[in-house]
């Protein structure tokens, strides 16, 4: 058993938790996570309000242990102002009814109101944690602290660790530039050290964690644990195409690329078609959110279609050493498995006195 911060404070028995994915990481990759004894959590900024509080419904039904939601809360999506929403409205507006049902997938993001709707939610849930991306505002770590709900902040710079651990959070995700998703430039290797040692909490280390070297690595580095994604996208209990599942599967290092092409924000995804159109068009890419009304439908068509030459398909450099499709449990038993066996192996062997 590997006891860190992390598993004591959450009473979790590995110090493994799965990314809070939008649209990947649903109840069931949840679920399935969290009963192998690591902590799921839901990516819960791609679901409206009322989707939200189901799927937190089926997570409570589907396990009594700890469990984690993920929700973005920067002032651009919280905010009643209406001349900043303006823009989203126009864009989202100006799409055909049919792609505006495709793009469900983020239609919190683009609706004025929906995100502090996604708050009400799950502060009235009270989920044992929650992680926030992007922002820590003090209110809603305040609401949290009132109802004994532990909060993580997710970070790509030492700069925004030290603004998150200056607003009270719990914990620190420290993920690096080779992670799936929204990221920063900092490397994983240079950036969880660094944050270690900025801080006072305890960090988790993200980006291209797949296997037990990862989570051992990570544990070397000063971290209480490790914070998946791209590993579990390739899981039967993820939501996705299986050709997102595949390409993950059989995906190689160069195959991703920092774009902002579908949302506004650097995001490592899948390179295609759609990322390189946009490679000479730095310039007219719309802010965050906007930009996602911008990408349209291809934002939902890679989970949901599979289609992989336009569709959205954020997923790190750790596709270079996946090459297995496995349940969702069985990925958590054999990382922290291998990791126990690396540390154990280099205790009793690679020192000498
Ligand atoms: C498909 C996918 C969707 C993601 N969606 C979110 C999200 O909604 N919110 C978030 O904070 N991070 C998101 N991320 C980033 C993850 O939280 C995590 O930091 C990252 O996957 C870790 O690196 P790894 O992919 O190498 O494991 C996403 C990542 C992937 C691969």
């Amino acid at each position: 058993m590997i006891r860190t911060e992390l598993t004591r404070r959450l009473g979790i028995r590995h110090p493994v938790v799965s990314a809070g994915m939008a649209r990947v990481s649903q109840a069931e990759l949840v679920v399935a996570v969290t009963e192998a004894g690591g902590m799921g959590c839901l990516g819960g900024v791609s679901f409206m309000p009322d989707q939200l509080h189901s799927e937190i419904q089926k997570i409570k039904a589907g396990t009594a242990n700890p469990y984690a939601v993920n929700l973005l809360l920067p002032d651009s999506l919280t905010t009643e102002d209406e001349a900043q929403w303006e823009p989203v409205r126009r864009l989202w507006g100006s799409l055909p009814e049919q792609d505006r049902a495709m793009l469900a997938g983020v239609e919190a993001l683009l609706t004025p109101g929906a995100v502090a709707k996604q708050v009400d939610v799950v502060l009235d849930a009270a989920p044992p944690a929650v992680v926030l991306t992007f922002a820590t505002p003090a209110w809603f770590i305040d609401e949290c602290r009132a109802r004994g709900i532990l909060v993580l902040a997710l970070v790509g710079s030492i700069g925004k660790a030290k603004e998150a651990a200056q607003d009270g959070v719990d914990f620190i995700v420290a993920q690096g530039s080779e992670g799936g998703g929204h990221t920063g430039y900092a490397s994983t290797l240079a950036l969880v050290p660094g944050v270690v040692d900025a801080v006072e909490q305890p960090v988790l280390a993200a980006g291209g964690i797949a296997d037990g070297r990862g989570l051992a690595a990570a544990l070397s580095l000063g971290a209480a644990g490790a914070w998946v994604g791209t590993r579990f996208i390739a899981s039967p209990e993820a939501y996705g195409h299986e050709a997102f599942k595949r390409r993950v599967v059989e995906g190689r290092l160069n195959q991703t690329t920092l774009t902002r092409a579908y949302t506004g924000k650097p995001l490592r995804a899948f390179r295609n078609n759609w990322t390189e159109q946009w490679e000479d068009k730095a310039g007219e890419v719309a802010p965050f959110p906007q930009q996602y009304a911008v990408a349209g439908t291809l934002v939902e068509t890679g989970y949901q279609d599979g289609d992989l030459e336009r569709g959205m398909m954020p997923a790190g450099q750790a596709i270079q050493i996946i090459d297995q499709i496995l349940p969702a449990g069985t990925i958590v038993t054999n990382m922290v498995a291998e990791a126990e066996q690396i540390l154990r192996h280099l205790a009793n062997n690679a020192i000498t006195d």
